[in-house]
């Protein structure tokens, strides 16, 4: 039996079916933007485990970091000091607008915390404010918090009642904002880009105007950069593109390049709030996943990876952009750096191109439905591009010849 089917099968068995058919692959090993599936088939990747794997597969200065970390000392826990810990704790302060910061393992962790210290720096003020204001089509993780945070129905409904005290406004609509503030709002939580929502990039100025909200009305401005932090759009943070300082910046995906770490960040003032007791974690910010997070922002920060990100992704875009030409099926091309997504026609589900695009040996994501999303490991070449172009353009035309035009036969 082939090895495949076997992990099906033990899949099938053994696993809690919340992924649904996945998709028919497993991967087994990978280099640069190369992942080799068990039959030891090449694909070129696009999605990078979900924006994760910005260094790409077996980078060799990543490598060599965590195996020498794993073969000295994996994990202690935080009622000893954490070498790794306070270094990567320094480096992302230093070059970023905040001064502390608290590690967790994933992005909806990081988030829970970003919004206990929203809540707690209003309780130590003495002031009754506990409602956060998000965006409809947002995603900030699957706890329960973190779900409720999500302004989509869809991922409540089965899990109802929902952690209350969450507003939902449309996104990119400033407006909105303000006329939801009330009283006991503490808040504000965005994504600088809605990935999962469909990578929709707001205009220019709003995360400018929600932040001038927050201002007014003494309100926290958290931006979740869990899937655009890290180098994602061609800056180490997003909201550096956007001219915005955020009071609380929730990071996760890329920080560790597959290993799992998450972290938030926060200014002085709101960072003061958490006293001793009022937040933990038993493996956030252990050596090992604090090792990768600076392996990670070494490379970002001493290599040209942020410029080469900022080139590649603006040729991508390019590139994708110049499909639409002969494909009426792409309704728009979206993103931003390394972070793009292509809109398709209504009645295109994104999952299906992805599966063609897969059994030719590229691996590209999806979100909303029907936009297929790339987010590549920072890595990637034009080469790269130029073969998904090619690929895409073959997989869309095989589209038109399923399709015949109305009033052929
Ligand atoms: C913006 C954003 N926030 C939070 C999360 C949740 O992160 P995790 O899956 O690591 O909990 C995601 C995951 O896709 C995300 O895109």
């Amino acid at each position: 039996m082939k090895e495949l089917q076997k992990i099906k099968e033990l899949d099938a068995r053994y696993f809690m079916n919340t992924f649904g058919p996945r998709f028919p692959v497993a991967f087994d090993s990978g280099e640069g933007c190369t992942l080799f599936d068990t039959e030891g088939k090449p694909y070129i990747d696009f999605f990078a485990g979900i924006a994760v794997n910005v260094l790409g597969y077996a980078h060799p200065r990543f490598t060599a970091a965590v195996q020498e970390q794993c073969a000295r000392l994996i994990h202690t826990s935080n009622f000893y000091y954490v070498g790794p810990q306070a270094r990567l704790a320094q480096a992302l302060v230093t070059h970023s607008c905040a001064d502390r910061v608290f590690f967790t393992n994933s992005g909806a962790e990081a988030n829970e915390g970003a919004i206990k210290l929203a809540r707690k720096y209003f309780y130590e003020k003495g002031e009754k404010r506990y409602e956060i204001i998000t965006a409809k089509h947002s995603f900030h993780g699957r706890t329960l918090a973190a779900l409720a945070a999500t302004g989509q129905e869809k991922y409540h409904a089965p899990f109802e009642p929902m952690p209350p005290s969450f507003r939902y406004v449309p996104y990119d609509d400033a407006a909105a904002v303000e006329a939801a503030v009330n009283e006991t709002t503490c808040a504000v939580m965005l994504e600088p880009i809605q990935g999962e929502g469909g990578v929709i990039e707001p205009g220019e100025g709003y995360l400018q105007a929600v932040q001038d909200i927050c201002r007014r009305h003494g309100l926290l401005f958290i931006l979740d950069e869990v899937q655009t932090g890290m180098g994602r759009t061609g800056k180490l943070f997003c909201h550096e593109q956007c001219g915005v300082e955020p009071d609380i910046i929730t990071l996760a995906k890329a920080l560790g390049n597959g290993v799992p770490i998450g972290a938030f960040l926060a200014k002085q003032e709101a960072a003061a709030a958490f006293k001793p007791g009022d937040h933990g974690s038993t493996f956030g910010g252990n050596p090992l996943s604090c090792t990768a997070g600076l392996a990670v922002l070494h490379e970002l920060l001493s290599t040209n990876l942020l410029e080469h990100t900022q080139k590649t992704g603006a040729y991508f875009k390019e590139a994708l952009t110049k499909l639409m030409g002969s494909h009426s099926v792409i309704a728009g091309v979206r993103g931003r750096g390394l972070m793009l997504g292509m809109q398709l026609a209504d009645k295109v589900p994104a999952r299906e191109i992805a599966l063609k695009a897969l059994k030719k040996g590229f691996v590209i994501g999806t979100a909303a439905g029907n936009t297929l999303r790339f987010v590549p490991p920072l890595v990637i070449q034009r080469g790269h591009i130029d073969a998904l172009t090619r690929c895409l353009d073959s997989v869309f035309k095989s589209l038109n010849h399923q399709t015949p035009k109305e009033g052929t036969k």
